[in-house]
């Protein structure tokens, strides 16, 4: 019998192993395509990542990012759910107001269910993604309660111990020196935990699991909410000081091995170094390389200035 996965991260909170959870967001009506439309009409251009991933034969891979381009609300929609693109429209809490707070109150069932949880911060992002799409290998620096609403997607998730996910990466995901994808090798492939959702579901993990997503050939729609506790603040604050302590030739302890008053001492040491700009991020700028467009290969077009 295989280890539970679970048991392996390093850092659960009180969420033990994943679980699904029922929501009543799609009853609510938030994910017709008239619904999508319209808010993909008034979302704000800076809010939309639009992303494109490419896979080689070792499960590799690469990324190719669009600019939000001319389309309007219902042609966006049909380049995603012709193409294969994956997109994100970031702080639904302010660009989605009506969907953010019935969320909100959908989120109060599902920490109810975990004695101890108790979410400090929440934040959210819409993904609509394309029926081919897949989420390559990654960790949030968070706790995730991924709420689906149309379509059928594949959840791959993994134990969070120093073999999948290992602190130096961890380090440099909180510190923003690299995007939030992890080195991935397919034999991790036999510790996954594999979750088939439905609309109407929701999916927590333990916090910082790491995890993947494939589209079930179908266009999909999900509200992935992110949230900190406080253990999480301070593991990440600890994470974001020994980023900047390796940064300057140091070799800082692990933050598994510090207990509660080390990692509060390193979160607080953290609010002062991120102040004084310690570390620049490196992904303020990246260019694009499309831009969404109906009828052509992938529903990536050329850029149009
Ligand atoms: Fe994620």
């Amino acid at each position: 019998m295989k280890t539970s996965a679970q048991t392996r991260t390093r850092y659960t909170g009180p969420i033990a192993e994943a679980g699904v959870h029922p929501h009543s967001l799609v009853e609510q009506g938030f994910a017709s395509d008239e619904a999508l439309a319209a808010v993909l009409d008034r979302y704000p251009a800076e809010l939309f990542d639009i992303n494109l991933y490419d896979y080689d034969d070792e499960g590799q891979v690469s990324l190719r990012t669009g600019a939000r381009g001319k389309l309007d609300g219902a042609e966006l929609l049909a380049a995603i759910q012709q193409g294969r693109l994956w997109v994100n429209l970031r702080s639904v809490e302010t660009g989605w107001p009506e969907l953010w707070a019935a969320a909100m109150a959908e989120f109060g069932k599902v920490q109810a269910a975990y004695p101890g949880l108790r979410a400090v911060r929440n934040a959210g992002q819409l993904i609509l993604s394309s029926p081919k799409a897949r989420v390559p290998y990654h960790f949030d620096p968070a706790g995730v309660v991924l709420f689906h609403l149309r379509g059928r997607k594949r959840i791959f998730v993994y134990p969070g111990d120093e073999a999948h996910l290992a602190e130096i990466d961890m380090e440099k995901v909180v510190s923003r020196q690299t995007t939030e994808e992890l080195p991935y090798v397919r034999a991790f492939e036999a510790d996954a935990r594999v979750i088939d959702l439905e609309p109407g579901q929701a999916l927590t993990w333990p916090i910082y699991a790491p995890h993947r997503v494939e589209n079930l050939d179908r266009f999909c729609v999900s509200l992935s909410m992110d949230f900190q506790t406080w253990p999480s603040r301070f593991r990440n604050g600890a994470l974001f000081a020994n980023a900047v302590l390796r940064s300057r030739g140091g070799r800082p302890r692990m933050t598994d091995r510090m207990a509660t008053p080390e990692l509060a001492a390193r979160w607080a040491a953290s609010l002062a170094l991120k102040r004084a700009g310690m570390l620049k991020s490196r992904l303020a700028t990246f260019e694009r390389d499309f831009e969404p467009e109906v009828g052509v290969e992938d529903g990536a077009g050329a850029l149009r200035a």
